[in-house]
């Protein structure tokens, strides 16, 4: 179980999350919000590589300050930037980061294999990251996201860039490993995530403004779906 309490991050004057609180447990979440609504760095904060400057994460009830190595160990994360390893080629980016994660030498191939697979990178796996498309570089920043099977499962746009047809494998495949972990996406294609998420957290100026199941919103906000509900509290419609 993931919780956050009264968490806060200013960058100068700027203040980009106030007092967010939340507990997640097992399941898929959308996080869901305009440009600049505080979801990377909500996302920074709960993969410990960012401090808040007020408010705590905690993993099962511990501080994740406290908990280092042994928090990193179930944590998988796909930041929203990427450009880094171009020079590796994807199985070799892929098993470093599998080292990094301390997945052993014996499982090494298998679990390599698996988050390629999953993300249909098996054929383009020993060419150059440099050489990748946006959206093949989006996918092997998934599979290493997912090497190790992680509890925890932080995707930052991970379908930006993909094609309709990646899309949606992509999400088959996210929606295939939710089960006993918590996976949270941020997004602000709202079909990414509108038929998988157990719950869409709302986020606006860094303020979670809602979080509840997609039928729920959409009673609230007498909205025939969740782009309506989207359309209603962000305005106008962004898709990149
Ligand atoms: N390193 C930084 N220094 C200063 N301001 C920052 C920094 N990172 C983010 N911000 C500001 O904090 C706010 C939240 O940014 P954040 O990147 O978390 O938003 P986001 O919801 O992820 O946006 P996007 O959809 O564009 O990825 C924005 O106003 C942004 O300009
Ligand atoms: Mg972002």
């Amino acid at each position: 179980m993931l919780e956050l309490k009264g968490i806060s991050k200013k960058y100068k004057d700027k203040l980009a999350l106030d007092d967010v609180s939340l507990a997640l447990d097992n399941g898929i979440y959308g996080l869901l919000g305009p440009n600049g609504a505080g979801k990377s760095t909500l996302m920074n904060i709960i993969t410990g590589n960012i401090k808040p400057d007020a408010g705590q994460v905690k993993w099962n009830g511990k501080d994740i300050a406290l908990l280092g190595a042994e928090y990193r160990s179930i944590l998988g994360y796909a930041p929203q930037q990427q450009g880094m390893y171009d020079s590796f080629t994807g199985r070799r980016f892929l098993s470093y980061m599998a080292a990094l994660k301390g997945i052993r030498k014996k499982q090494l191939c298998d679990e390599i294999a698996r988050v390629l697979s999953c993300v249909n990178m098996a054929e383009a796996a020993d060419r150059s990251i440099g050489a990748y498309s946006g959206g093949m570089k989006q996918r092997i920043l998934i599979a290493q996201a997912i090497l190790g099977d992680p509890k925890l499962v932080v995707l930052d746009e991970p379908t930006a860039g993909l094609d309709p047809k990646e899309r949606v494998r992509i999400r088959e495949q996210i929606s295939a490993l939710a089960g006993d972990k918590i996976i949270l996406i941020s997004t602000h294609v709202v079909s990414d995530i509108e038929t998988i998420a157990k719950e869409i957290l709302l986020i606006k100026s860094g303020t979670m403004t809602d979080h509840a199941p997609v039928a729920d919103l959409c009673r609230k906000y007498h909205a025939s779906g969740l782009e309506d509900v989207y359309m209603q509290l962000f305005g106008k419609f962004s898709n990149f």
